[in-house]
């Protein structure tokens, strides 16, 4: 009778959690809006014209998760921003450098947060609080005009690397 309860609970528990893992993918997915993008052979071309001001925007670039943030005016400019004409983006791989995980954009606060043991970074990816012990890092880019094509390492992407703002 006792383990009947326990086999209850245990899949009542299970269905709960697995609901609200929906919930948080599917939060998730609303506010990761993708932009156009074209992929091919490893490289991907994000077109950024039209990227709404702190609306995060997540693309795939070999099975990695890239944050691709367009900075409205009220936020801080930063040395590691990619910037394209007069706008500014955060781009970044969207993997926490604490142990790996996705942490989720807070947009009233400016902030990418990680769930999982509580790592914060800035809007420039940064890291502000918490176990990450380095900046979110910066995939190798190349700009083209309002694109970038991640997995192309432009002159503007060497520069981060040679100057340490990215490894
Ligand atoms: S994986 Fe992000 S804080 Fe640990």
């Amino acid at each position: 009778m006792e383990k009947n309860r326990r086999d209850f609970m245990g899949k009542a528990l299970g269905a709960w959690a697995g609901i609200g893992a929906i919930g948080a993918l599917y939060a998730a997915k609303r506010t990761w809006d993708p932009l156009p993008s074209v992929k091919a052979a490893g490289f991907t071309t994000v077109d950024l014209s039209t990227a709404k001001p702190n609306v995060l925007n997540v693309e795939k670039w070999r099975g990695k998760p890239i944050f691709i943030l367009k900075k409205a005016s009220d936020m801080k400019a930063d040395d590691r921003d990619v910037v394209i004409g007069s706008d500014r983006f955060h781009v970044s791989i969207g993997l926490c450098t604490h142990l790996g995980c996705i942490p989720a954009y807070v947009r009233d606060e400016h902030k990418f947060k990680c769930a999982c043991h509580g790592g914060e970074f800035d809007a420039s990816g940064h890291q502000i609080g918490g176990p990450p012990p380095a900046p979110l890092q910066i995939p190798p880019f190349k700009i083209e005009g309002t694109k970038l094509v991640l997995g192309e390492a432009g002159p503007e992407y060497q520069k981060m690397l040679d100057t340490g703002l990215t490894v």
